[in-house]
This record gives structure tokens, C-alpha cells and sequence, in this order.
């Protein structure tokens, strides 16, 4: 937990101030088209493709306007999912273990680069794992690649040879992407530099449960949620919930205040507080019993139907979140370890 939070401040100090555009690449997961591929700008997915349908599926308006007015940016961009594919074929033969080892390979990738909006600097970044492990990455910098496991000695010995592709993949990263980055920026500046402040409500299960202050809808994603106590961050009986995304592409994240051991009559010194990178004014929400939600009704023993249906649908999304919070920590972790810095 604490790691994630640590990981989370990373990429909030360092990209306050800048745009990152990531392509992130599946290949022989069992549950999806061999291959697959998403690019995003900023979080936000741009497209998708995969080796059934080999088109990709825009995913944004201006995605949309960009591919009718620029048809000249879209089909390199499809040329590199169907190159993308045929790479992923012959680096999952390379990668392979000794056939009596394990029969799981699954291989992601994820390639691309963070601008910062003031220097203009750019940071590549080209990663791969495999079997969910880290496995190579390509150091910008030194130009060689580097073995993040004892089995991909060998492959960063074969790669390192192959300076030219090197070269290309360097360019790739430090010139066609912040290239699509500006043209993504430009159709999608009042989508990606939109502030939007979430609503934030102050929920509690059962009278002993801890009392979670909520934020949904709230874009970016960098935000901070915190309680204080006469103005000071505290830390004791508190539990960070991590952000997730919404379906519409805002997020949400929570924190709990257990608040079992404070007198009624000191709630008033407690408040929740919602802050969002690049606006001035913090959301703030004083604790008080009468601003609570609570579907709880004394003595009520019972389930209500609602709340079965309630607890129903929590399980199902429990499952359907899951993977996607594992995606998005591990494109996380990856962004907030860019690899090199240039
Ligand atoms: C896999 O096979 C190789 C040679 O065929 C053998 O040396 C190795 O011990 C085997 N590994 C396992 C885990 O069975
Ligand atoms: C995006 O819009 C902001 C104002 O909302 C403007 O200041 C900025 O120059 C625009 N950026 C681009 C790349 O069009
Ligand atoms: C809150 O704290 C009290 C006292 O430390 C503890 O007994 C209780 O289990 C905690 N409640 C929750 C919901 O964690
Ligand atoms: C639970 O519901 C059943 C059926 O509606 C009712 O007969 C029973 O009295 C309820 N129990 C409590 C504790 O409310």
C-alpha cells in the first residue's frame, strides 16, 4: 500500500506539468485476441486494436475528427499495431522458456514518453515483461538494453548487437511519439486540460464502521485526498483507498477516518480534505454526523433487497475492477520509473 502511495506522489511531482502518451502492448494473454494493443494520452485510451478485428477502434471524438481531417497520421499509426503484432511473434520465440518449464507466455510491452509542457524534455520509455515479470528495457541513454531477469541476459546480449534497430526504436520514442502527442494534445486540449472537481460525500456502513470520505468524478487523475485535525494532516486510524477509474474517465478514491475513539463532541475539528493538482481551492468536508450517508436503519437485522442487490453488484465488480486496477498499476509502476532521462 504504502509503495503505491510512494508511486502515486512520484508521478504526481513529476509530471505536474506534463503529457505522457504510452502504447501498451499484450500479446498471449488466453482470455484476449492473441494480440492487442492501446494507446493512451494522459491515462485516457486513444484507440484500441486487435489481431481479430486488425482495425483500430478509435475511442475518442476527437480521435474520430482527427482520422477524417489526418488520414495521414492514422495509417502509420495501424501499420505500427500490424508491425507491432509480427514483432510480438518473434520476440515471444525468443523469450520462450524450455518447453518442460511452463506453458504460459505472456509477454506486455509498453513503449512511449512523458513531455514536460514547460522544458519541453522528453523522457522514453520501452519496457517489457514477461509471464507478468519484469523482464528487458531499453536504456535511452546508454543505448543498450537492460536485463531486469537472469534469463534475459542472453536477449539484452542479442539485442545489443542489434544497434540499428536500436537507433529506430529510439527514434520511435523520442520523435514519432511526441509527434502524436501534439497532434493528440492539439485535438483533445479542452478534453486533456479539463479540471474537473469530483463530488465528495462522507459515507458510513454501519454506526462502527470507519466513516469514508468519497471523491468521485473528479479529472486528472492527480489528486490527493487526506483528513486533518485542526488544520493537520493526521495519519493515525486513517486508511488510503487507492483511485480508480471511472467509466466515464474520471476517477474516484476514498480514505477512511476511524473514528470510534473521538468524542461526538470533537468531530467538528475533523475535516476531509480533496485536493487537485492545478487548482487553487481545496474540497473540504467538516465530519459531522448529520452530512453522513448511511443506508443503515437501527435494529434493521434483515437485508433489504436493495442491499443485497447492492452487495451483488459490488461482487460482480469486484471482478471486473481487479483486472482493471492490475493493468493500471502496472502502467503505473512503469510510468513512474521512466527508464531514462534525456
Ligand atoms: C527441463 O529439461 C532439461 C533438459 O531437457 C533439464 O535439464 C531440466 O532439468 C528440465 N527442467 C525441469 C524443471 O524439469
Ligand atoms: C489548449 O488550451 C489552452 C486553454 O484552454 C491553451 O492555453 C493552450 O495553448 C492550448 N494548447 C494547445 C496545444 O492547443
Ligand atoms: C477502530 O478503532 C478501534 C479502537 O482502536 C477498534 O477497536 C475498531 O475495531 C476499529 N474499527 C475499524 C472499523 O477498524
Ligand atoms: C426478517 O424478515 C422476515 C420476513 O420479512 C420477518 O418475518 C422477520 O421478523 C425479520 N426479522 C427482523 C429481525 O426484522
Amino acid at each position: 500500500m504504502e509503495r503505491k502511495l510512494m508511486l502515486f506522489f512520484l508521478i504526481q511531482t513529476a509530471s505536474a506539468a506534463s503529457f505522457d502518451i504510452q502504447f501498451l502492448v499484450s500479446y498471449g494473454i488466453q482470455s484476449l485476441p492473441e494480440y492487442t494493443d492501446v494507446l493512451f494520452v494522459d491515462d485516457i485510451i486513444m484507440f484500441y486494436y486487435d489481431s481479430i478485428s486488425e482495425i483500430g477502434e478509435p475511442r475518442q471524438d476527437w480521435v474520430r475528427t482527427i482520422i477524417k481531417e489526418d488520414p495521414q497520421y492514422w495509417e502509420p499509426q495501424m501499420e505500427l499495431s500490424k508491425q507491432c503484432h509480427l514483432s510480438m511473434k518473434a520476440t515471444a520465440e525468443s523469450f520462450k522458456l524450455p518447453a518442460n518449464q511452463t506453458k504460459v507466455h505472456v509477454i506486455q510491452q509498453i513503449l512511449g514518453c512523458e513531455v514536460d509542457d514547460d522544458t519541453k524534455e522528453i523522457t522514453a520509455f520501452n519496457h517489457y515483461a514477461y509471464n507478468g515479470e519484469d523482464f528487458i528495457s531499453f536504456d535511452f541513454n546508454t543505448k543498450t538494453w537492460i536485463a531486469h531477469h537472469p534469463r534475459a541476459k542472453t536477449i539484452k546480449e542479442q539485442w545489443d548487437i542489434l544497434y540499428e534497430s536500436n537507433k529506430e526504436r529510439r527514434n520511435f520514442a523520442l520523435i514519432i511519439f511526441p509527434l502524436w502527442l501534439q497532434i493528440y494534445l492539439r485535438y483533445g486540449n479542452s478534453t486533456l486540460h479539463r479540471k474537473d472537481l469530483p463530488s465528495v460525500s462522507l459515507l458510513q456502513r454501519t454506526p462502527s464502521s470507519s466513516i469514508n470520505c468519497h471523491a468521485t468524478g473528479f479529472y486528472p487523475e492527480k489528486a490527493i485526498i487526506f483528513w486533518r485535525k485542526d488544520g493537520e494532516e493526521i495519519h493515525e486510524n486513517v486508511e488510503h483507498g487507492e483511485i480508480l477509474p471511472n467509466l466515464d474517465g474520471s476517477f474516484q478514491m476514498s480514505i477512511k477516518l476511524n473514528a470510534s475513539n473521538i468524542p461526538l463532541k470533537e468531530w467538528g475539528r475533523y475535516d476531509c480534505v480533496f485536493q487537485l493538482s492545478g487548482v487553487q481551492n481545496d474540497l473540504i468536508t467538516r465530519l459531522d454526523k448529520d452530512v453522513i450517508r448511511t443506508n443503515w436503519k437501527e435494529g434493521e437485522e434483515n437485508l433489504s433487497v436493495t442491499s443485497i442487490a447492492i452487495i451483488a453488484t459490488m461482487a460482480v465488480l469486484t471482478v471486473l475492477i481487479i483486472p482493471i486496477i492490475g493493468f493500471f498499476a502496472y502502467k503505473k509502476k512503469k510510468a513512474a520509473e521512466p527508464l531514462n532521462t534525456q
